[in-house]
């Protein structure tokens, strides 16, 4: 099914205020009517993670980063598309609700806030992501360990340690080496020294931490991105102001410092030989998320979305920062490329095209190999206003896009690839905000053309969602 781009006169769309509140009901697997074909490879589930709770107990959090988790999922089978929904039930939440109030938390007052800090006892929202290793799913965010969810009723299990080996964070944004059947994440963990752990998840076996590294600042690192045999972390100077952060002082996204005279440092792990690391400095930018990496001879080629500095954490705020007017929008990131030579410390980056954008995905089938096409969420201005699209890049740097209507706002791009031909995508998922109709959808996208083949409206709004993970099957719902 082809859609048709509407013509809406230049006019500032609706605040999309039910984006930015509650998951209004959870519950089980529904049964969702939609319009269009379903593609008969589309069988498994699309599962995401965001925001679940964004006020409670009177109170709002300051800041999307501090939401409650909720994962939904929507699960195609034969005869139709099933979705649920439910809210993450850490111990945080849990604990908050049977005191009836905010404990882990800059929601908190200023006495439990200092007094949890010094515990150690933030929440561990499980907000960011959801993915899944050895039929387990995980939701995850940065500040703590993985907590596993149940696929099939979405019910919380608890957080998990991994058999030991995560002792503080595992961060939001592992990443699979396909030709090594391996998941590789990191997490930070702050004190006198602020620390880099390095761990490896098999698709099979015991997983372990492959080496600590020390960092020089505690600094925010979202994500990371590996190749055949490297990993590879951008560490940009988006520092932790620490003592502001143990006085607990000061709302979420003021515990952060832009410091460019730092620089980034960029750190190549070889997987092989992990105390063979490479480090040095380059200039001061700022990466949320990574689109894939590469050897190319002793070269290692990374696709980032760049931004000039880490202003974009504080711009965010509740969902109130955001605007559809262009006048008052944060500067966007743009892909780049950067060609590293860690023998010599060489760094250069340059943009692959000038449109704005975020959430690069590659096929998962080869990363950490040579990639082509990338697909992400992009934005253009019509008229001063902002609109939305999921856009692909090729190779060569062609842009094609799938511009969404006024009003609209779509999530990142998950791909559904074929598992018997590596690196061939088949559909792409995304779920829409219409702040016109105050709705949710599903669209099912042809990653070439990118029209939409299939269309879901959901039967409830699908609060503002970050990342999510295609697990293949033929599950009945
Ligand atoms: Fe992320």
């Amino acid at each position: 099914m082809a859609t048709s781009t509407v013509f809406t006169p230049s006019q500032c769309p609706p605040r999309p205020k039910k984006l930015f509140d509650n998951l209004s009901r959870e519950h089980g697997f529904e049964r969702v009517t939609g319009q269009g074909e379903v593609p008969q490879h589309l069988r498994g589930t699309l599962y995401r993670n965001g925001v679940g709770i964004m006020e409670q107990f009177g109170r709002r959090y300051d800041h999307l980063f501090e939401a409650d988790g909720a994962v939904s999922a929507f699960r195609f089978s034969d005869d139709g598309l099933y979705t649920a929904a439910r809210v993450v039930q850490s111990a945080g939440l849990v604990e908050e609700r049977a005191a009836g109030r905010h404990l882990g938390s800059f929601a908190a007052s200023w006495l439990t806030r200092l007094s949890r800090m010094h515990r150690g006892g933030r929440k561990n929202t499980a907000n960011t992501h959801v993915v899944s290793w050895q039929d387990r799913l995980f939701a995850l965010m940065e500040g703590g360990k993985p907590t596993e969810i149940d696929p099939e009723s979405l019910h919380t299990i608890g957080e998990s340690d991994l058999g030991g080996i995560v002792s503080g964070a595992f961060s939001a944004h592992p990443h699979r080496v396909a030709s090594r059947n391996t998941l590789y994440n990191f997490g930070l963990s702050y004190g006198r020294e602020t620390k880099l752990h390095i761990f490896a998840l098999p698709d099979r076996g015991a997983p372990s931490e492959l080496c600590q590294i020390p960092l020089a600042h505690p600094v925010l690192l979202h994500d990371f991105v590996v190749t055949d045999k490297h990993l590879v972390f951008f560490i940009c100077p988006l520092k932790i102001r620490l003592w502001r952060m143990l006085l607990a002082l000061r709302s979420f996204d003021q515990n952060f410092r832009w410091a460019p005279e730092l620089g980034t440092e960029v750190i190549v792990v070889p997987i092989d030989a992990p105390h063979k690391l490479r480090r040095f400095r380059t200039e001061a930018f700022h990466v949320f998320h990574f689109a894939g990496a590469y050897e190319d001879g002793d070269e290692i080629v990374v696709d980032y979305v760049r931004y000039a500095d880490g202003n974009l954490l504080g711009a965010l705020k509740d969902g109130s920062g955001l605007s559809w007017e262009q006048s008052k929008a944060p500067p966007p990131g743009h892909l780049h490329r950067a060609r590293i030579q860690p023998n010599t410390g060489s760094f250069h980056s340059e943009p692959r095209c000038n449109v704005g954008c975020e959430f690069p995905r590659i096929p998962a089938s080869i990363e950490g190999s040579r990639f082509g096409d990338i697909w992400m969420q992009s934005e253009r201005y019509i008229d001063g206003f902002l609109r939305s699209q999921i856009s692909r890049i090729d190779e060569a740097g062609a842009l094609r896009h799938h511009l969404l209507d006024s009003g609209q706002l779509c999530s990142e791009p998950v791909l559904v690839e074929d598992p018997s031909r590596p690196g061939k995508v088949l559909s792409l998922l995304t779920v829409v905000f219409d702040s016109y109709k105050e709705s949710s959808s599903l669209l099912v996208l042809n990653p070439e053309s990118l029209l939409v083949e299939a269309r879901f409206e959901l039967p409830q709004v699908v609060p503002l969602s970050f990342h999510g993970s295609w697990v293949p099957g033929s599950a009945s719902s």
